[in-house]
Protein backbone atom coordinates (compact mmCIF):
# COMPACT_ATOMS: atom_id res chain seq x y z
CA UNK A 1 0.00 0.00 0.00
CA UNK A 2 1.58 3.31 -0.96
CA UNK A 3 1.42 6.01 1.71
CA UNK A 4 -1.33 8.55 2.12
CA UNK A 5 -2.69 11.86 3.82
CA UNK A 6 -6.47 11.63 3.75
CA UNK A 7 -8.38 14.53 5.46
CA UNK A 8 -12.52 14.59 4.67
CA UNK A 9 -14.24 17.74 6.62
CA UNK A 10 -17.97 17.78 5.27
CA UNK A 11 -19.89 16.88 7.71
CA UNK A 12 -22.87 14.72 6.67
CA UNK A 13 -26.61 14.93 8.14
CA UNK A 14 -27.70 11.78 7.07
CA UNK A 15 -31.94 10.59 7.24
CA UNK A 16 -35.31 11.93 6.58
CA UNK A 17 -36.32 15.01 8.15
CA UNK A 18 -32.44 16.00 8.42
CA UNK A 19 -33.11 19.25 6.34
CA UNK A 20 -34.46 20.77 9.49
CA UNK A 21 -31.62 20.69 11.43
CA UNK A 22 -29.40 23.02 8.45
CA UNK A 23 -30.29 26.32 11.35
CA UNK A 24 -28.08 23.95 13.53
CA UNK A 25 -24.77 24.41 11.02
CA UNK A 26 -24.49 27.38 9.10
CA UNK A 27 -23.86 30.69 10.85
CA UNK A 28 -26.44 32.45 12.10
CA UNK A 29 -25.15 35.74 10.65
CA UNK A 30 -24.32 34.34 7.11
CA UNK A 31 -25.60 36.33 3.87
CA UNK A 32 -26.79 33.46 2.01
CA UNK A 33 -27.09 33.00 -1.76
CA UNK A 34 -28.59 30.12 -2.04
CA UNK A 35 -28.73 27.82 -5.91
CA UNK A 36 -30.54 25.60 -7.85
CA UNK A 37 -31.63 24.13 -11.12
CA UNK A 38 -34.54 24.11 -13.12
CA UNK A 39 -37.08 24.04 -10.40
CA UNK A 40 -37.77 20.27 -9.48
CA UNK A 41 -37.16 21.53 -5.81
CA UNK A 42 -40.34 23.63 -6.25
CA UNK A 43 -42.15 20.91 -7.11
CA UNK A 44 -41.20 18.18 -4.67
CA UNK A 45 -41.18 20.12 -0.93
CA UNK A 46 -37.37 20.24 -0.33
CA UNK A 47 -37.42 23.98 -1.38
CA UNK A 48 -40.31 24.47 1.32
CA UNK A 49 -38.64 22.41 3.70
CA UNK A 50 -35.12 24.46 3.04
CA UNK A 51 -36.70 27.65 3.57
CA UNK A 52 -38.63 27.16 6.57
CA UNK A 53 -35.50 25.67 8.39
CA UNK A 54 -33.59 28.70 7.41
CA UNK A 55 -36.20 31.40 7.61
CA UNK A 56 -34.73 33.65 9.97
CA UNK A 57 -31.69 33.20 7.80
CA UNK A 58 -30.95 36.55 5.01
CA UNK A 59 -31.18 34.58 1.54
CA UNK A 60 -30.81 35.55 -1.99
CA UNK A 61 -32.00 33.06 -4.15
CA UNK A 62 -30.44 31.92 -7.88
CA UNK A 63 -31.98 29.43 -9.58
CA UNK A 64 -32.08 28.53 -13.37
CA UNK A 65 -28.40 26.60 -13.23
CA UNK A 66 -28.59 23.97 -15.78
CA UNK A 67 -27.38 20.01 -15.77
CA UNK A 68 -23.47 20.31 -16.99
CA UNK A 69 -23.49 23.35 -15.03
CA UNK A 70 -22.39 26.51 -17.72
CA UNK A 71 -19.72 28.54 -17.16
CA UNK A 72 -21.78 31.74 -18.34
CA UNK A 73 -24.67 31.09 -16.07
CA UNK A 74 -22.59 30.58 -13.09
CA UNK A 75 -20.61 34.18 -13.51
CA UNK A 76 -24.17 35.94 -13.13
CA UNK A 77 -24.16 34.48 -9.46
CA UNK A 78 -20.78 35.75 -9.05
CA UNK A 79 -21.92 39.02 -9.99
CA UNK A 80 -24.57 38.98 -7.77
CA UNK A 81 -22.32 38.15 -4.54
CA UNK A 82 -19.93 40.25 -5.17
CA UNK A 83 -22.76 43.25 -5.65
CA UNK A 84 -24.88 42.25 -2.33
CA UNK A 85 -21.53 41.08 -0.46
CA UNK A 86 -22.94 37.59 0.02
CA UNK A 87 -20.56 34.99 2.57
CA UNK A 88 -22.15 31.76 2.14
CA UNK A 89 -23.28 29.60 -0.51
CA UNK A 90 -26.23 27.05 -0.35
CA UNK A 91 -26.69 24.29 -2.87
CA UNK A 92 -29.75 22.42 -3.19
CA UNK A 93 -29.12 19.86 -6.23
CA UNK A 94 -28.00 17.60 -7.75
CA UNK A 95 -23.88 17.29 -8.76
CA UNK A 96 -24.41 20.17 -11.38
CA UNK A 97 -25.67 22.43 -8.89
CA UNK A 98 -23.48 21.57 -6.21
CA UNK A 99 -20.43 21.62 -8.57
CA UNK A 100 -21.87 25.23 -9.76
CA UNK A 101 -21.46 26.26 -6.02
CA UNK A 102 -17.92 25.24 -6.02
CA UNK A 103 -16.67 26.63 -8.99
CA UNK A 104 -18.86 30.56 -8.05
CA UNK A 105 -16.99 29.51 -4.49
CA UNK A 106 -13.65 29.92 -6.07
CA UNK A 107 -14.48 32.57 -8.85
CA UNK A 108 -16.00 35.10 -6.33
CA UNK A 109 -11.70 35.15 -4.42
CA UNK A 110 -10.44 34.64 -7.90
CA UNK A 111 -8.48 37.56 -8.00
CA UNK A 112 -6.84 36.45 -11.89
CA UNK A 113 -8.29 38.14 -15.19
CA UNK A 114 -11.01 35.55 -15.99
CA UNK A 115 -12.45 32.80 -13.58
CA UNK A 116 -12.30 30.03 -16.50
CA UNK A 117 -8.32 30.05 -16.27
CA UNK A 118 -8.99 28.34 -12.85
CA UNK A 119 -9.99 25.59 -15.64
CA UNK A 120 -8.03 25.82 -18.46
CA UNK A 121 -4.92 26.47 -16.47
CA UNK A 122 -5.76 24.87 -13.41
CA UNK A 123 -4.87 27.32 -11.33
CA UNK A 124 -4.33 26.91 -7.26
CA UNK A 125 -6.73 28.82 -5.34
CA UNK A 126 -6.16 30.65 -1.73
CA UNK A 127 -9.41 31.18 -0.72
CA UNK A 128 -13.41 30.33 -1.47
CA UNK A 129 -16.22 30.90 0.33
CA UNK A 130 -17.96 28.41 2.74
CA UNK A 131 -21.00 26.06 1.09
CA UNK A 132 -23.48 23.81 2.27
CA UNK A 133 -25.68 21.58 0.29
CA UNK A 134 -28.80 19.71 0.16
CA UNK A 135 -28.29 16.79 -1.93
CA UNK A 136 -31.46 16.30 -4.33
CA UNK A 137 -30.07 13.22 -6.56
CA UNK A 138 -27.19 10.85 -5.44
CA UNK A 139 -25.33 10.23 -8.25
CA UNK A 140 -22.05 12.11 -8.41
CA UNK A 141 -20.42 12.48 -4.84
CA UNK A 142 -19.51 16.09 -4.99
CA UNK A 143 -21.43 16.88 -2.03
CA UNK A 144 -18.70 15.06 0.25
CA UNK A 145 -15.52 15.89 -2.13
CA UNK A 146 -13.56 18.59 -3.08
CA UNK A 147 -13.86 19.07 -6.79
CA UNK A 148 -16.36 19.96 -9.88
CA UNK A 149 -16.81 20.01 -13.51
CA UNK A 150 -18.11 22.72 -15.56
CA UNK A 151 -19.10 22.99 -19.19
CA UNK A 152 -18.75 26.50 -21.42
CA UNK A 153 -21.25 24.98 -24.38
CA UNK A 154 -19.81 28.58 -26.35
CA UNK A 155 -16.60 26.20 -27.04
CA UNK A 156 -18.11 22.67 -26.21
CA UNK A 157 -15.61 22.24 -23.50
CA UNK A 158 -16.33 20.71 -20.23
CA UNK A 159 -13.37 20.85 -17.37
CA UNK A 160 -12.76 19.86 -13.48
CA UNK A 161 -11.05 21.23 -10.69
CA UNK A 162 -10.21 20.49 -7.29
CA UNK A 163 -8.92 22.26 -4.23
CA UNK A 164 -9.02 21.36 -0.33
CA UNK A 165 -10.25 24.91 0.32
CA UNK A 166 -13.85 23.62 -1.94
CA UNK A 167 -15.31 20.45 0.38
CA UNK A 168 -18.81 21.55 1.46
CA UNK A 169 -18.27 22.52 5.34
CA UNK A 170 -21.75 20.48 5.58
CA UNK A 171 -24.47 18.39 3.60
CA UNK A 172 -27.65 17.09 4.12
CA UNK A 173 -28.18 13.76 2.82
CA UNK A 174 -32.08 12.87 2.85
CA UNK A 175 -33.03 10.06 1.10
CA UNK A 176 -36.41 10.59 0.82
CA UNK A 177 -35.47 13.11 -2.45
CA UNK A 178 -35.23 9.95 -4.62
CA UNK A 179 -38.82 10.06 -4.66
CA UNK A 180 -39.58 12.54 -7.44
CA UNK A 181 -36.36 11.64 -9.71
CA UNK A 182 -37.68 10.62 -12.81
CA UNK A 183 -36.27 6.85 -13.55
CA UNK A 184 -33.75 8.24 -16.43
CA UNK A 185 -31.73 10.10 -13.23
CA UNK A 186 -31.72 7.25 -10.99
CA UNK A 187 -30.26 4.89 -13.71
CA UNK A 188 -27.75 7.96 -14.13
CA UNK A 189 -27.07 7.67 -10.25
CA UNK A 190 -26.36 4.42 -9.99
CA UNK A 191 -24.05 4.02 -13.45
CA UNK A 192 -22.10 7.42 -12.50
CA UNK A 193 -21.28 5.72 -8.64
CA UNK A 194 -20.33 2.47 -10.04
CA UNK A 195 -18.01 3.95 -12.40
CA UNK A 196 -16.44 6.04 -9.75
CA UNK A 197 -15.61 2.87 -8.01
CA UNK A 198 -14.62 0.80 -10.65
CA UNK A 199 -11.91 4.38 -11.50
CA UNK A 200 -10.74 4.05 -7.97
CA UNK A 201 -10.25 -0.27 -8.30
CA UNK A 202 -9.95 -1.24 -11.87
CA UNK A 203 -6.19 -0.94 -12.41
CA UNK A 204 -3.74 -3.45 -10.90
CA UNK A 205 -3.13 -5.34 -7.45
CA UNK A 206 -1.43 -2.75 -5.45
CA UNK A 207 -2.27 -4.80 -2.02
CA UNK A 208 -5.17 -2.61 -0.70
CA UNK A 209 -7.10 -5.41 0.58
CA UNK A 210 -9.48 -3.27 2.80
CA UNK A 211 -9.78 -0.42 0.07
CA UNK A 212 -10.46 -3.40 -3.08
CA UNK A 213 -13.35 -5.10 -0.38
CA UNK A 214 -14.39 -1.46 0.62
CA UNK A 215 -15.02 -1.21 -3.62
CA UNK A 216 -16.34 -4.43 -4.23
CA UNK A 217 -18.99 -3.50 -1.07
CA UNK A 218 -19.85 -0.37 -2.87
CA UNK A 219 -20.62 -2.21 -6.61
CA UNK A 220 -22.13 -5.15 -4.42
CA UNK A 221 -24.58 -3.17 -2.90
CA UNK A 222 -24.96 -0.79 -5.75
CA UNK A 223 -26.18 -4.04 -7.78
CA UNK A 224 -28.25 -5.30 -5.06
CA UNK A 225 -30.46 -1.97 -4.42
CA UNK A 226 -30.47 -1.04 -8.10
CA UNK A 227 -34.11 -2.58 -8.99
CA UNK A 228 -35.34 -1.96 -5.98
CA UNK A 229 -34.88 2.15 -6.38
CA UNK A 230 -35.66 1.82 -10.31
CA UNK A 231 -38.82 0.48 -9.21
CA UNK A 232 -39.55 1.74 -6.07
CA UNK A 233 -38.43 5.17 -5.54
CA UNK A 234 -40.06 5.03 -2.59
CA UNK A 235 -38.21 2.14 -0.74
CA UNK A 236 -36.73 3.75 2.11
CA UNK A 237 -34.10 1.20 2.84
CA UNK A 238 -32.67 1.32 -0.59
CA UNK A 239 -32.83 4.70 -1.04
CA UNK A 240 -30.81 5.16 1.90
CA UNK A 241 -28.26 3.08 0.80
CA UNK A 242 -28.04 3.83 -2.81
CA UNK A 243 -27.59 7.08 -1.41
CA UNK A 244 -24.90 6.40 1.04
CA UNK A 245 -22.96 4.44 -1.43
CA UNK A 246 -23.09 7.41 -4.00
CA UNK A 247 -21.39 8.95 -1.17
CA UNK A 248 -19.05 6.86 -0.24
CA UNK A 249 -18.09 5.75 -3.98
CA UNK A 250 -16.40 9.23 -4.12
CA UNK A 251 -15.56 10.85 -1.15
CA UNK A 252 -12.02 9.47 -1.95
CA UNK A 253 -11.91 7.11 0.84
CA UNK A 254 -11.64 3.79 -0.96
CA UNK A 255 -8.60 5.53 -3.55
CA UNK A 256 -6.62 6.26 -0.37
CA UNK A 257 -3.40 4.09 -0.79
CA UNK A 258 -4.00 2.33 -3.90
CA UNK A 259 -3.45 3.89 -7.71
CA UNK A 260 -6.54 4.88 -9.81
CA UNK A 261 -7.36 5.44 -13.52
CA UNK A 262 -10.02 8.17 -14.59
CA UNK A 263 -9.39 7.40 -18.15
CA UNK A 264 -13.03 7.02 -18.62
CA UNK A 265 -14.39 9.87 -16.92
CA UNK A 266 -11.74 11.75 -19.23
CA UNK A 267 -13.29 10.49 -22.55
CA UNK A 268 -16.80 10.69 -21.25
CA UNK A 269 -16.51 14.47 -20.75
CA UNK A 270 -15.73 14.76 -23.90
CA UNK A 271 -18.83 12.90 -25.25
CA UNK A 272 -21.22 15.30 -23.12
CA UNK A 273 -18.72 18.47 -23.93
CA UNK A 274 -19.43 17.70 -28.26
CA UNK A 275 -23.09 15.67 -28.03
CA UNK A 276 -24.72 16.54 -24.81
CA UNK A 277 -24.87 13.25 -23.97
CA UNK A 278 -25.75 12.55 -19.89
CA UNK A 279 -22.17 12.20 -17.72
CA UNK A 280 -22.98 8.95 -16.44
CA UNK A 281 -24.26 7.59 -20.00
CA UNK A 282 -20.78 8.82 -21.31
CA UNK A 283 -19.44 6.64 -19.14
CA UNK A 284 -21.22 3.28 -20.14
CA UNK A 285 -20.51 3.85 -23.49
CA UNK A 286 -16.62 4.21 -22.96
CA UNK A 287 -15.93 1.68 -19.92
CA UNK A 288 -16.30 -1.71 -21.65
CA UNK A 289 -14.34 -0.47 -24.66
CA UNK A 290 -11.63 1.15 -22.69
CA UNK A 291 -11.25 -1.51 -20.22
CA UNK A 292 -10.89 -4.30 -23.37
CA UNK A 293 -8.49 -1.89 -24.83
CA UNK A 294 -6.59 -1.84 -21.47
CA UNK A 295 -6.98 -5.91 -20.98
CA UNK A 296 -3.57 -6.98 -20.29
CA UNK A 297 -2.84 -3.59 -17.63
CA UNK A 298 -6.19 -4.73 -15.84
CA UNK A 299 -6.88 -8.58 -16.41
CA UNK A 300 -6.26 -9.30 -12.93
CA UNK A 301 -8.07 -6.89 -11.43
CA UNK A 302 -10.89 -7.81 -14.29
CA UNK A 303 -11.13 -11.27 -12.58
CA UNK A 304 -10.62 -10.04 -9.43
CA UNK A 305 -13.94 -8.23 -9.87
CA UNK A 306 -15.87 -11.07 -12.29
CA UNK A 307 -15.10 -13.46 -9.42
CA UNK A 308 -16.24 -11.34 -5.81
CA UNK A 309 -19.35 -9.00 -8.10
CA UNK A 310 -20.64 -11.28 -10.27
CA UNK A 311 -19.97 -14.72 -8.82
CA UNK A 312 -17.97 -15.76 -11.83
CA UNK A 313 -16.35 -19.13 -10.89
CA UNK A 314 -15.23 -20.83 -13.52
CA UNK A 315 -12.66 -20.20 -15.94
CA UNK A 316 -8.90 -18.74 -16.16
CA UNK A 317 -7.75 -15.50 -15.00
CA UNK A 318 -8.02 -14.43 -18.98
CA UNK A 319 -12.01 -15.93 -19.16
CA UNK A 320 -13.08 -14.38 -16.16
CA UNK A 321 -11.44 -11.03 -16.88
CA UNK A 322 -13.72 -11.09 -19.87
CA UNK A 323 -16.62 -11.87 -18.34
CA UNK A 324 -16.03 -8.73 -15.89
CA UNK A 325 -16.52 -6.24 -18.53
CA UNK A 326 -19.35 -8.51 -20.02
CA UNK A 327 -21.22 -8.02 -16.85
CA UNK A 328 -20.48 -4.80 -16.17
CA UNK A 329 -22.02 -3.66 -20.15
CA UNK A 330 -24.59 -5.86 -18.96
CA UNK A 331 -25.63 -4.62 -16.32
CA UNK A 332 -25.43 -0.91 -17.42
CA UNK A 333 -27.92 -2.53 -20.00
CA UNK A 334 -30.19 -3.73 -17.66
CA UNK A 335 -30.56 -0.16 -15.72
CA UNK A 336 -32.05 0.94 -19.28
CA UNK A 337 -28.75 2.55 -20.66
CA UNK A 338 -27.43 2.37 -23.99
CA UNK A 339 -23.74 1.65 -24.47
CA UNK A 340 -22.88 2.83 -27.75
CA UNK A 341 -22.28 6.45 -29.20
CA UNK A 342 -24.47 5.73 -31.91
CA UNK A 343 -27.63 5.35 -29.78
CA UNK A 344 -27.20 8.75 -28.82
CA UNK A 345 -25.94 10.82 -31.64
CA UNK A 346 -26.35 10.23 -35.28
CA UNK A 347 -23.46 12.78 -35.34
CA UNK A 348 -20.02 10.52 -34.54
CA UNK A 349 -18.59 10.24 -37.14
CA UNK A 350 -15.31 12.58 -36.40
CA UNK A 351 -15.85 12.79 -32.66
CA UNK A 352 -12.91 9.89 -32.27
CA UNK A 353 -10.14 12.31 -34.23
CA UNK A 354 -11.79 15.28 -32.42
CA UNK A 355 -11.27 14.10 -28.61
CA UNK A 356 -7.96 12.80 -29.56
CA UNK A 357 -6.87 16.21 -30.87
CA UNK A 358 -7.79 17.69 -27.93
CA UNK A 359 -5.94 15.79 -25.66
CA UNK A 360 -2.95 16.00 -27.82
CA UNK A 361 -3.41 19.74 -27.24
CA UNK A 362 -3.99 19.95 -23.47
CA UNK A 363 -1.01 17.70 -23.37
CA UNK A 364 -3.04 15.04 -21.89
CA UNK A 365 -0.52 12.38 -23.77
CA UNK A 366 -0.63 9.25 -21.34
CA UNK A 367 -3.83 8.43 -19.29
CA UNK A 368 -3.91 5.23 -17.76
CA UNK A 369 -2.66 4.44 -14.16
CA UNK A 370 0.75 3.92 -16.22
CA UNK A 371 0.58 6.77 -18.17
CA UNK A 372 0.37 4.69 -21.42
CA UNK A 373 -3.02 5.53 -22.78
CA UNK A 374 -1.64 7.80 -25.83
CA UNK A 375 -4.28 10.46 -27.60
CA UNK A 376 -3.85 7.73 -30.45
CA UNK A 377 -5.40 4.68 -28.29
CA UNK A 378 -8.19 7.04 -27.35
CA UNK A 379 -9.27 7.51 -30.90
CA UNK A 380 -9.16 3.52 -31.33
CA UNK A 381 -11.27 3.22 -27.84
CA UNK A 382 -14.04 6.01 -29.10
CA UNK A 383 -13.97 4.39 -32.36
CA UNK A 384 -14.79 1.04 -31.17
CA UNK A 385 -16.93 2.65 -28.98
CA UNK A 386 -19.75 3.87 -31.60
O1 LIG B 1 -32.46 21.16 -12.41
P1 LIG B 1 -33.58 20.51 -11.70
O2 LIG B 1 -34.91 21.02 -12.06
O3 LIG B 1 -33.36 20.42 -10.22
O4 LIG B 1 -33.64 18.97 -12.24
C1 LIG B 1 -32.53 18.10 -12.14
C2 LIG B 1 -31.84 17.87 -13.47
O5 LIG B 1 -32.72 18.05 -14.54
C3 LIG B 1 -33.06 16.73 -11.81
N1 LIG B 1 -33.23 16.50 -10.37
C4 LIG B 1 -32.28 16.58 -9.42
N2 LIG B 1 -32.81 16.23 -8.22
C5 LIG B 1 -34.10 15.92 -8.44
C6 LIG B 1 -34.38 16.11 -9.81
N3 LIG B 1 -35.61 15.89 -10.35
C7 LIG B 1 -36.57 15.47 -9.51
N4 LIG B 1 -36.36 15.24 -8.19
C8 LIG B 1 -35.16 15.45 -7.62
N5 LIG B 1 -34.96 15.17 -6.32
O6 LIG B 1 -32.08 15.84 -12.31
C9 LIG B 1 -31.46 16.41 -13.45
C10 LIG B 1 -29.97 16.15 -13.42
O7 LIG B 1 -29.38 16.84 -12.35
P2 LIG B 1 -27.78 17.00 -12.30
O8 LIG B 1 -27.43 17.75 -11.05
O9 LIG B 1 -27.29 17.57 -13.59
O10 LIG B 1 -27.29 15.48 -12.23
P3 LIG B 1 -26.03 14.82 -11.55
O11 LIG B 1 -26.15 14.80 -10.08
O12 LIG B 1 -25.88 13.54 -12.25
O13 LIG B 1 -24.81 15.79 -11.89
C11 LIG B 1 -24.16 15.75 -13.13
C12 LIG B 1 -22.99 16.72 -13.14
O14 LIG B 1 -22.02 16.40 -12.12
C13 LIG B 1 -20.73 16.24 -12.73
C14 LIG B 1 -21.08 15.78 -14.13
O15 LIG B 1 -20.01 15.92 -15.02
C15 LIG B 1 -22.26 16.66 -14.47
O16 LIG B 1 -21.82 17.94 -14.88
N6 LIG B 1 -19.86 15.35 -11.93
C16 LIG B 1 -19.33 15.84 -10.80
C17 LIG B 1 -18.42 15.13 -10.04
C18 LIG B 1 -17.83 15.67 -8.82
N7 LIG B 1 -18.06 16.94 -8.46
O17 LIG B 1 -17.07 14.98 -8.11
C19 LIG B 1 -17.97 13.78 -10.42
C20 LIG B 1 -18.80 13.17 -11.48
O18 LIG B 1 -17.98 12.21 -12.16
C21 LIG B 1 -19.37 14.11 -12.48
O19 LIG B 1 -18.41 14.44 -13.46
ZN1 LIG C 1 -18.89 10.53 -12.78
Amino acid sequence: MKNFNYKNPTKILFGEGEIANLSNEIPKNAKILMLYGGGSIKRNGIYKQVTEALQNYDIIEFGGIPTNPEYEVLMEAVTIIKEKRLDYILAVGGGSVIDGAKFIAAAVKYEGKEAWDLLAKREEIKAALPIATVLTLPATGSEMNPRFVISRRATKEKLSFASPLLFPEVSVLDPSVIQSLPTRQIANGIADSFMHTLEQYMTYPAGGFLQDRFAEGILQTLKEISTRVLQHPTDYEAAANFMWCCTLALNDLIAQGVPSDWGVHAIGHELTALHGIDHARTLAIIAPRYYEHCFEDKKEKLAQYAERVWGVADGTVTEKAKQGIVKTEEFFQSLGIATKLSDYTNDYERTAEAIAQRFTERNWLGLGEHKTVTPEDVMRIVKKSQ
